[in-house]
């Protein structure tokens, strides 16, 4: 079994009524453990509803979803998210802004550790958190103690990817995570997304409008079409894609 399997996947919205729309349509997905793949197709393919079904924020009508072998169809997105980490397009999604930097980072820390637990943070780990964002080379190592509501929506992305990757999640969903940032700040926060996911060797599925960013990061660039998969491209195939392929398939829809 590969390390994470869709397999026959169907979402229906509004079944029965004049709304019903089919979001996913039998979809099969199987994806090894450390690979990246970007995911591209027009506004409503479906996109943001796989990466909502992989982290169970509805359950599917049918098909089934495992995550390193364990069967996750039926469980609750709570549950799941002991396996899964996310980071959304709005800055403002993913860190809870009255809380300092120090806070949010300690809070994700802790993901999936018995509630109840004392929530002091200790020098310790004070010390793994300033490691951490003096990677980032943001200079956020001196804001352990500022609210992240006063930072900017970049400096907040950062520290989202660091906060969803602080303990090495089975899997990675990035949706649009960098599509409300200035060209610069985009640049930077891709680097730091490509360095964590190879670092860790976490397996991620990154949804990007910019193609340029879904050609060159990640070994394998899928193409969604209402609700269907309709390119799968490997690491070989991928490497010798250019924009205008991409622009080509999505012009044909
Ligand atoms: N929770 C929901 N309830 C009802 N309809 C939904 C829900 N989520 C998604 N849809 C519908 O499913 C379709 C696919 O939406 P989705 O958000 O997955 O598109 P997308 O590919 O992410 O598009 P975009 O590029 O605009 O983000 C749309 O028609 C949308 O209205
Ligand atoms: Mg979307």
């Amino acid at each position: 079994m590969n390390f994470i399997e869709i397999n026959n996947v169907n979402k229906t919205f509004f079944k029965n009524t004049n709304r019903e729309h089919h979001a996913l349509k039998n979809i099969n997905l199987k994806i090894n453990r450390g690979d990246f793949i970007t995911i591209v197709g027009g506004n409503g393919a479906g996109k943001s509803t796989l990466l909502n079904a992989l982290s169970g924020n509805f359950l599917v009508d049918s098909g089934k979803i495992f995550i390193n072998n364990i069967d996750v169809s039926l469980m609750s997105e709570h549950k799941r998210a002991k396996y899964i980490s996310r980071v959304f397009q709005n800055p403002l999604y993913g860190t809870a802004p009255r809380m300092t930097v120090c806070e949010n980072m300690a809070l994700a820390y802790r993901r999936g550790e018995k509630r109840g637990l004392k929530l002091g943070v200790t020098e310790e780990n004070k010390k793994y958190f300033t490691e951490q964002l003096s990677s980032l080379n943001l200079g956020l190592e001196n804001r352990l103690h500022t609210e992240i509501g006063l930072l900017s929506g970049g400096q907040r992305q950062a520290i989202s990817l660091l906060m969803a990757t602080i303990k090495n999640p089975d899997l990675l969903l990035l949706d649009e995570h960098t599509a409300a940032l200035d060209p610069k700040t985009q640049k930077i926060i891709m680097d730091i997304t490509d360095k964590k996911i190879k670092d860790k060797n976490i397996t991620a599925l990154m949804i990007t409008h910019n193609i340029q960013d879904a050609l060159k990061y990640g070994n394998r660039l899928i193409v969604l079409n209402q609700g269907e998969i309709i390119k799968d491209f490997n690491k070989e195939e991928k490497e010798v894609l250019t924009r205008n392929d991409i622009y080509n398939i999505l012009d044909e829809l």
